[in-house]
């Protein structure tokens, strides 16, 4: 794959990573939107271009969560690593994600090469150790490091933040810094137990690293990572400590460290590194040049979650160490929700890429295309069935499939599969070569600034351009009497497919192979065979994409239709998740302690009509009644405006404790309760009289 084609001194290099995924669990659309399909678009592309591209991944399998998972599964760490890791690789390699190589963090190499990194910091004197406090559980026996500890995010009051990041605030903070701890292995609160460990002092790198980024990169960096990276710097930084009291990591390979590991998030962007040197070591190849020339271009492609560690943390360790560069672009994409709600591995409210396989053979595209077309590149998005099924069928089908399969039907009706030659060109015909050339230029423009929705928009743009030329000189209705002019437009036609061949690789590489193949032109797997081979800039400057006389294979479709029963089929999946989670999440709360009879005399409950309704001001959940109880009609303030808008209760029957003490609620007083339940679905719902005899104001007891 890492084949630079481009023989002059214009050649580029660019080292591509894309974040290590944890191998607690497979992958999901989630992270193919924000992480592996972008960067997998810009390398294939960078390829293309013929520049030096080296794209390379692996599994992260240190941390919490995954000894979290072997807990929770009865079995080993290293057997939950090789569980995932061999799914999450095949997940990858099905949708044709083009790593150069993907490699994993329990590897020896990787050990190796954090273990030097690690140390050559130590040698260089550039660690604090601190011997303090940290949280202890005592009945588990064990430092409560990140994940391990739960607690109260001081930043933004989230009260079930991780002990190192607040997945809802995103800020990344010390286990020490939790209000209310609590242990994720018994649910105690932990003490405090003295231990070592070593911290890199991020506050000495606060200067160099606001000039490097809020200064340096202003103009090139993505807002969003932007934004995140000045807030970190205007808090202020402190020394994160890079070592742990956890079994489950690398060794720290110092005096003093036995019995601790690296901090997860130390090693794992060292795997960046480590795979690198694994890719090279097989290709015969160098690794230095890919992390050390300065002429090289490095960018990590991340989730929104990993922009402080990239940003702020790893840019401080390659600093430290001295002989790296430093990330030429960190660009960041916000989250993919899956139809209204945040997409969660332990709720499994997910599409797994394995699972859609299963259901959408030979789809691979589709899915790229729907979650290109729909990224979350600048704000959190949502994923919908509906709107992959309309993608598919409205953009896919009916724009890309559509004008490249009326040219290979034409093709072989007029001319039994073979290139016709060219006459006299009209202004249309001029017009239209030329917008085919400007092509690679718009795309890439759009590529090179990181936005892949809009590259996808320009690439849709040209079959529409193809679509339109043939609807605009209906060569079906000139065969006849003009057969002549009719080899002008399919030749012309026949470059236009040729072009989308070519420029559609990066977003669809399945496809743009399925056309290549159909045209008869060489792809990147079957170069030697063929003669006819257009890279990325050929499309601008080649005369001719598909020369006269060319011969081009059977006609297929390149997409096919989404129906709905397919659909609803996903949807139904979903709903039964959902059921699932709130079976499993229902608090059923336990019996109160008995009362006395004498107790429920004291309650004065009555049959009540609402008469008014309104909201009250500035607050989400309370309505402001009316209510008529009998013996007077009086103000009630009751939470349920989530549940029941105002016009729809009034004339509801209720029953009410007309002699609870009166209190204000948001300055309004309220004179009673409504009495309230909740169905067995979870909804609010009025405990209803059921009035026969009883008049309104009887007291029911
Ligand atoms: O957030 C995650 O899934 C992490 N495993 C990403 C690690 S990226 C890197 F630095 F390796
Ligand atoms: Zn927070």
């Amino acid at each position: 794959m890492n084949t630079a084609k481009k023989t002059d001194l214009s050649v580029e290099r660019y080292t591509i990573t894309a974040a290590l995924p944890y191998t607690n669990g497979p992958v999901h659309i989630g992270h193919l939107a924000g992480v592996y399909v972008p960067a997998d678009i810009y390398a294939r592309y960078q390829r293309l271009k013929g520049n030096d591209v080296l794209y390379v991944c692996g599994s992260d399998e240190h941390g919490v969560p995954i000894t979290i998972k072997a807990k929770k599964e009865g079995i080993t760490p290293q057997q939950v690593v090789d569980k995932y890791h061999a799914i999450i690789k095949k997940s990858f390699e099905d949708f044709g994600i083009s790593f150069d190589n993907y490699s994993r963090t329990s590897s020896k190499i990787h050990h190796e090469t954090a273990s030097e990194f690690f140390k050559k910091l130590y040698d260089n004197g550039k660690f604090i150790e601190e011997t303090n406090q940290q949280l202890y559980d005592e009945e588990a026996n064990q430092f409560l490091a990140d994940r391990f500890v739960l607690g109260t995010c001081p930043k933004c009051g989230f009260e079930e933040s991780y002990g190192d990041q607040c997945e809802n605030c995103g800020t990344s903070h010390n286990a020490t810094d939790l209000i209310n701890p609590k242990s994720a292995i018994t649910g105690n609160t932990p003490s405090l137990k003295e231990t070592k460990h070593w911290y890199l002092p991020l506050d000495q790198y606060q200067d160099w690293l606001r000039e490097w980024i809020v200064e340096g990169h202003a103009k090139d960096w993505k807002p969003n990572v932007l934004g995140q990276v000045k807030s970190w710097l205007d808090d202020g930084l402190r020394p994160r400590a890079v070592t742990r009291d956890l079994d489950w990591g690398i060794p720290v390979p110092v005096k003093g460290g036995e019995g601790k590991v690296l901090y997860v998030w130390f090693d794992a962007p060292i795997g960046y590194i480590s795979s690198t040197k694994e890719w090279a070591s097989r290709e015969g190849k160098e690794w230095e040049p890919y992390w050390k020339d300065k002429n090289t271009k490095l960018l990590h492609f991340i989730g929104k979650d990993n922009i402080v560690f990239h940003c702020i943390i790893f840019p401080s360790m390659l600093k430290a160490e001295g002989s790296y560069i430093l990330p030429e672009n960190v660009p960041a994409n916000e989250f993919l929700n899956l139809e209204g709600n945040k997409l969660s591995t332990s709720k499994n409210w997910a599409v797994w890429l394995h699972e859609y396989l299963e259901d959408f053979p030979d789809k691979q595209d589709v899915l790229r295309y729907a979650l290109t077309a729909n990224a979350p590149e600048t704000k959190d998005n949502d994923f919908t069935w509906k709107d992959f099924q309309a993608r598919n069928n409205n953009e896919l089908v009916a724009i890309f499939g559509n004008f490249i399969n009326r040219v290979l039907v034409l093709t072989h009706k007029y001319y039994e599969g073979e290139v016709p030659a060219a006459g006299d060109l009209t202004e249309v015909d001029e017009a239209t070569l030329m917008m085919l050339k400007k092509y690679p230029q718009i795309i890439s423009r759009s590529i090179e600034r990181y936005r892949f929705r809009e590259a996808l928009m320009e690439l849709m743009n040209l079959a529409r351009l193809g679509n339109k030329y043939l609807a605009d000189e209906e060569p079906w209705k000139q065969i006849k009497d003009n057969p002549e002019r009719v080899k002008t437009i399919m030749c012309i036609a026949l470059q236009i497919a040729t072009g989308l061949s070519v420029l559609s690789e990066p977003f669809l590489p399945f496809t743009s192979k399925k056309l290549k193949t159909i045209l008869n032109v060489s792809s990147s797997d079957f170069s030697e065979k063929n003669l006819i081979e257009n890279t990325w800039n050929d499309v601008s400057t080649k005369t001719t994409l598909l020369p006269a006389g060319h011969q081009i294979a059977k006609a297929e479709l390149l997409f096919a239709k989404i129906e709905d029963d397919e659909i609803q089929r996903q949807l139904d999946k979903l709903a039964l998740t959902k059921k699932a989670n709130e079976t499993e999440h229902k608090k059923i709360e336990p019996q109160k302690e008995t009362i006395e009879f004498e107790d429920f005399t004291k309650l004065d409950i009555r049959i009540g009509t609402i008469l008014e309704a309104v909201k009250v001001p500035k607050t989400k959940k309370l309505l402001q009644l009316k209510v008529d109880v009998g013996i007077d009609v009086r103000t009630i303030v009751s939470g349920i405006a989530e549940s029941f808008s105002p016009d729809a209760i009034i004339g509801q029957k209720v029953t009410v404790l007309v002699n609870l003490s009166p209190r204000k609620l948001r300055g309004v007083e309220s004179q009673g309760m409504i009495l309230m339940t909740e169905t067995p679905e979870g909804k609010l719902a009025f405990v209803e009289p059921v009035i026969n005899n009883l008049e309104n104001g009887l007291i029911i007891s």
